[in-house]
This record gives structure tokens, C-alpha cells and sequence, in this order.
């Protein structure tokens, strides 16, 4: 009999996903930007941020549920669009979507997404957002409609990636999409049986999302300005959520062009390197929203403390990517659902130490800089 050791952190999960998946894939997950410096600067974010807990609060009862954009969620933890789930998993964004259900919040479906956005939505008893990026109008269009019918309410416009970033590790790994068994690849699958013969037998990844593929090689566009989101705007009759915003006057242009919601994003510290991590950034956005829209945020959340500081720093609720792409490697939905449960916890137990019943009642004054002297 083999004992499972207990998990008892997102950090377990990574470690969990490392030994489950070759390495080009594993690598392609958790990597970022050229000297992953973004990445890096998402989590000292939140290192520098302190907790000041309030005492004699009466937190018997404690509730961690929210609304975001007419939906209430069971924690204010939601799933960012991350690409090719079935990279990680055969199940891919099918088992997310049932956890994120059975869980009840939300997952935002990819562009790049490796299942048809119809199939996700169908597995799914919670509503499903997807994200876009905007390729040229004709596509776009298509892709609205699609989804549309598909029953999403929610479009959410990647902006941040007008080029793709450049990640050292896939280039060293040689690393392609779909990944191939090949001379430069073949160790990294014999490394990882169990992976390598699901993955071998399943149907080839693919990407059935993206509906123009066949015109345009890729879906990004680096011509994509406020005056094309705000004539997204006009074909979208959705709400309409704009994702990668870093700076306070972006956020205002966001609104002007008709926005709903904003993702304070940098894309994991995917793209740009040397970024501001997004907790850094995160008042000068809500500052500058002044309550006209709720404000998310995503890159580095990994802790349910974490997820109290944003809170405490305006953000609605916030967003993970890698966290539950690991717990999708490491054991398909039942993971996924993990990943989610073990954030909860984190997070119910958060409050109740920093004396918050609600996530409501978190403001400015439950987080302070981290003092490099003694406070006097
Ligand atoms: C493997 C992977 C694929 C991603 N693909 C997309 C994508 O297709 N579209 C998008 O807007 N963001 C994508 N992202 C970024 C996430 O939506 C999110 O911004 C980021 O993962 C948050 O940081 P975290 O991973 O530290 O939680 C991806 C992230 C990862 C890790």
C-alpha cells in the first residue's frame, strides 16, 4: 500500500504536476517571459503586503461567497482562460469545467482552448466566460456568434498579448504544438510513461476554437486598439470584460470603450518581462474604476492570504491559471476540485484570523506594507 503524503499547499500541486508531466510540457505551464522577472514580481507582490488583523470580531459565521458580473460564486476564486488543457490531462477543459461547477464558480474558456467551446459549455451547470483574442473582424464575428449560442453571457479581450512572449524554456525544449514525439523529444516522453501513453493514444490536441485558422496562422493581432474593443463592444451584447490592464489610465480607457469588468493581468508574467507584478498595480486600477465596474485580478495568487489582500485592496475576486492547470495534470477533475477546496479553506480560515465574517467586510485597513523596520 502506498501512502499518500498529504497536500498541503498550491506548491504541493506544482510539485505533484512536475512529476507527472515531461518536462517541455511541465516547463511550458509553469514558465514565463524571458527571465521570468514578471513572474517573479507577481509573487513578491503579495510577500510585501502585510496583514493587520482586527481582534474581537465576532467570525463564528464566515462567508466567502461574492458576485461577480450577476453571478454569485462559491469563493471568490474564478479559473483564467489558460490554453490546451489536454496538454495536462485527456480530459482537459472538460474536467475543469465540472469542477469549476461542482465547486460553483466560474472558468474563462481559452481561445486556444484544446475542446470545443459548445462541449465545455455543455459540461458545465455554472455559466462559463470565454476569452478572445480579437484576430480580424470576419473571425471575431464568427466567434461571437459561436459562443453566443453556445450560451456564454461573458467575453472577456485579452489585451495584453499583441505579440506572443518569448519563453526560453520552450525554445530549449523544443517544445510545439501539438508536442511531437520526435529526435529532440523522445527522452522527455520516455521520462513520463503513464503521460506519454494517454497522450499517444488520445485524439490529437487541437485547437477548435479558433474558427479562422484556416486564414490567419495566429489568433493574435497586434493592431487590436480601444477603437476595434470599442467596435467589439457594439457586436457583443454580452458583458464584456477586458483582461490585461496594469495602469489606472487604461482602466478609464477600458470603461470609456464600454467594458464591465477589468482583469488586473499581466498574463502570469507570460509576455512582457520586467512587468509590474499586478497586486503592485492593483490601486492605481481601482482607484481609477472608482466603483464603476468590479475590478479582478490574477498572477501569483497561491494562498488564501493572498486572496484576502487583493480583496482587501479592491479587487472583486481574483483569478488563477497555474494552480489548477497542476491540479489537472496531477489528477484530472478530482484535482482541479482540490486545487479549489484547499484555496476555500485557505481562504475561510484567512478571514476568520484576520477577524473579516465576510469578504465584504475586507478593506484597506486589513493589509499595510510589509515595514522594513519595526513599526513605531
Ligand atoms: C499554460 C497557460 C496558458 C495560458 N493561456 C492563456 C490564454 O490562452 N489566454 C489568456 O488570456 N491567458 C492565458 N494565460 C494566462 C492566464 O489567464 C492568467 O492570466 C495567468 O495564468 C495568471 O497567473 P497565474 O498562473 O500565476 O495564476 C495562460 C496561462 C498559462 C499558465
Amino acid at each position: 500500500v502506498t501512502v499518500r503524503r498529504p497536500v498541503t499547499s498550491l506548491d504541493d500541486f506544482r510539485d505533484l504536476a512536475r512529476r507527472r508531466l515531461p518536462r517541455p510540457v511541465f516547463d511550458y505551464l509553469d514558465g514565463g517571459a524571458d527571465d521570468e522577472r514578471t513572474v517573479q514580481a507577481n509573487r513578491d507582490a503579495f510577500a510585501r503586503v502585510v496583514l493587520r488583523p482586527r481582534v474581537g470580531v465576532d467570525v463564528s459565521r464566515r462567508d466567502q461567497s461574492t458576485d461577480v458580473l450577476g453571478t454569485c460564486v462559491n469563493s471568490p476564486v474564478l479559473l483564467a482562460p489558460t490554453a490546451l488543457n489536454r496538454l495536462l490531462h485527456p480530459d482537459g477543459e472538460l474536467a475543469v469545467a465540472r469542477a469549476a461547477s461542482t465547486f460553483g464558480t466560474v472558468f474563462a474558456v481559452s481561445t486556444s482552448a484544446s475542446v470545443a467551446v459548445e462541449d465545455i459549455a455543455g459540461a458545465s451547470t455554472m455559466p462559463v466566460w470565454f476569452q478572445l483574442y480579437m484576430a480580424n473582424r470576419d473571425a471575431t464575428s464568427g466567434t461571437l456568434r459561436r459562443v453566443a449560442a453556445a450560451g456564454v453571457d461573458v467575453v472577456c479581450l485579452t489585451l495584453d498579448t499583441p505579440v506572443q512572449g518569448f519563453r526560453r524554456r520552450d525554445v530549449r525544449n523544443f517544445l510545439t504544438f501539438p508536442p511531437r514525439l520526435g529526435p529532440t523529444t523522445w527522452r522527455a516522453f520516455l521520462s513520463r510513461p503513464l503521460w506519454s501513453w494517454r497522450y499517444l493514444r488520445a485524439e490529437p490536441v487541437t485547437f477548435p476554437n479558433m474558427t479562422h485558422l484556416r486564414e490567419r496562422r495566429s489568433s493574435l493581432n497586434p493592431s487590436v486598439s480601444w477603437r476595434k474593443v470599442a467596435w467589439l463592444r457594439g457586436q457583443w451584447k454580452g458583458k464584456l470584460v477586458v483582461k490585461g490592464v496594469t495602469r489606472g489610465d487604461d482602466a478609464r480607457r477600458a470603461l470609456l470603450a464600454g467594458a464591465d469588468g477589468i482583469i488586473v493581468s499581466n498574463h502570469g508574467g507570460r509576455q512582457l518581462d520586467d512587468g509590474i507584478g499586478t497586486l503592485d498595480c492593483l490601486t492605481d486600477v481601482v482607484d481609477a474604476v472608482d466603483g464603476r465596474a468590479p475590478v479582478l485580478l490574477d498572477g501569483g495568487v497561491r494562498r488564501g492570504t493572498d486572496v484576502v489582500k487583493a480583496i482587501a485592496l479592491g479587487a472583486r475576486a481574483v483569478l488563477v491559471g497555474r494552480p489548477y492547470c497542476c491540479g489537472l495534470a496531477a489528477r484530472g477533475e478530482a484535482g482541479v476540485a482540490e486545487v479549489l477546496e484547499l484555496l476555500r479553506a485557505e481562504i475561510d480560515r484567512a478571514l476568520a484570523l484576520v477577524g473579516a465574517a465576510r469578504v465584504a467586510d475586507l478593506d484597506t485597513t486589513f493589509v499595510g506594507a510589509a515595514p522594513a523596520a519595526p513599526l513605531r
